[in-house]
């Protein structure tokens, strides 16, 4: 992830985004110490409002989180009420449940179910999920709970201690889930105390699903996904097939490449090979899941029914930080048979306010009709990019699924050469679009090695035609102003 560009101490401040109290001196340890950052003093519905009174359009639902706008009656007033009455605010989960965490676990199960139905599974493919704070936890839990399932089935000399995992990808901050992303930014101060990779390993990584970057010329699209899943059946035997506990990737690559799908039969392809080797498959829903790409689950346009999905920003739709695991089956019925208990757990998982607007968002999503907004909108948005972008010389792809959208932008459109890093182009584009009112998420590395820009676009799913419009638009001129015509 790019964070907007540091600012010189003699550099003019946009007066629209930084006021007197944009200080870089302040208590908190945010992404920058150095350069002031934008204060949002209010929010409602799509609108954020800075210090300074400028507004902005909340075109990016923040990180793609906040799918049902800011202020939603029927989340706030759950939340309210919650809070207002005798119910548990908070309960020790080593002694205790709550009635609204089994209700959010089985709402959420039950659209897991509807999910993996829909394409060829089981009605009972996933049996439990697993509520905690953050994606990154999220992650981990699948981690951990992959090693132990093996642990639980091949018993304590299971070989099985490795995860294989894909360049271009982010799997979270913590150290377990840092080690399985391959982020090359945000590895690099860390790569000397991650999991090893070498021979022995935990982590392998195979190349990225990006047919923008990876495609060879003439190559189909089917040619080029069935490549990479004989890759990946090449590194299981490199590594050994007994020695794998799973593989895990996006369905949609979120901030590490810029919303970019996979193509046609790799994911089938991806969990044959985990199944010819009896490895787990892992889908990091985090960003792309609960909606955001037009299913409730992203992995129901690929056809295939992962063992592990962690979801988390929309789950709560930002109104509290919670993610997950949906469970499969399978790994639930060998704990159950073994141990009868997964040997992890933190503090706050599900925490009954995070259930409480965890139910509440499914509400919404499910009474709005949400899931049909964000397929109409997501092609309105589609074919507004490719009619005002994709003919600009410095974009080089328009990529994604529902209303999760990535522009690349490229140096030289023949070649695909990246922007040097130092020109921050994401970074630019991001900040003139903030001052001319929508938000666009900036994010680097979709060139590999930290080099190439792109910028998300992934409103609330709550998002109006007219919004839309307007997104394209004012992005359109961001890019004019900072790229040229
Ligand atoms: C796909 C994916 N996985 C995991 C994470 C980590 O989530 P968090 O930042 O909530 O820890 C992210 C965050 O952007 C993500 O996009």
């Amino acid at each position: 992830m790019a964070v907007l560009i540091p600012k010189s101490t003699d550099q003019q401040l946009s007066p629209l985004l930084y006021g007197p109290s944009s200080t870089p001196s302040g208590s908190i340890l945010g992404r920058t110490l150095h350069s002031p950052t934008p204060l949002i003093t209010a929010a409602d519905a799509h609108t954020l409002t800075l210090s300074t009174t400028h507004t902005l359009l909340d075109s990016t639902s923040g990180a793609a989180v906040s799918c049902l706008g800011h202020s939603h009656p029927v989340v706030t007033s759950a939340l309210i009420s919650t809070l207002s009455t005798p119910a548990p605010v908070y309960v020790n989960s080593i002694l205790f449940n709550t009635p609204i965490a089994e209700e959010a676990g089985s709402v959420i199960l039950s659209e897991a179910n509807a999910a993996a139905t829909a394409c060829g599974g089981a009605e009972d493919s996933f049996g439990r999920v697993y509520f905690c704070g953050s994606g990154s936890e999220a992650c981990e839990a699948a981690l951990k709970l992959g090693r132990q399932y093996f642990v639980e089935k091949e018993g304590a000399g299971t070989k099985r201690r490795r995860w294989i995992s894909r360049w271009g990808s982010y799997h979270g901050t913590t150290l377990g889930a840092l080690s399985v992303s391959g982020h090359y930014a945000r590895r690099k101060v860390f790569e000397d105390i991650l999991l090893p990779q070498g021979e022995g390993g935990n982590v392998s990584f195979v190349s990225a699903c990006n047919a923008y970057r990876g495609k060879k010329e003439g190559e189909t699209d089917w040619d080029y996904g069935q490549r990479l899943v004989r890759e990946l059946d090449e590194e299981f035997q490199r590594v050994g097939p007994d020695s794998v506990i799973a593989f895990l990737a996006e369905p949609v690559v979120g901030a590490a490449l810029g919303c970019v799908t996979a193509v046609e039969g790799y994911w089938k392809g991806c969990k044959e090979v985990c199944e010819r080797y009896g490895a787990l498959m892992v889908a990091d829903e985090v960003m792309c899941g609960i909606g955001r790409t037009g299913g409730m689950f992203a992995f129901q346009a690929e056809g295939v029914v992962p063992d592990l999905v962690t979801v988390g920003k929309g789950l709560g739709g930002g109104y509290v930080p919670v993610a997950g695991v949906v469970v499969g089956q399978k790994v639930v019925g060998v704990l159950d048979k073994g141990t009868g208990a997964f040997a992890h757990g933190h503090t706050y998982q599900a925490h009954p306010l995070a259930c409480t607007a965890i139910v509440a968002v499914q509400k919404v999503i499910r009474q709005e009709n949400l899931l049909a907004n964000v397929v109409t909108r997501g092609k309105q948005l589609e074919a507004l990019l490719e009619e005002q972008l994709a003919g600009h010389k410095h974009v080089g792809n328009i990529r994604g699924r529902g209303l999760f959208w990535g522009i690349e932008f490229v140096k030289d459109k023949e070649t695909k050469e990246p922007f040097p890093v130092s020109d921050g182009v994401s970074s630019k584009v991001c900040e003139r679009a903030l001052e001319l009112g929508i938000c666009l998420y900036p994010c680097a590395g979709s060139a590999g090695e930290g080099k190439g820009d792109h910028v998300l676009i992934c409103p609330p799913y709550t998002i109006t035609e007219g919004e839309i419009e307007k997104i394209v638009e004012v992005a359109r001129r961001a890019v004019v102003d900072v790229l040229g015509e």
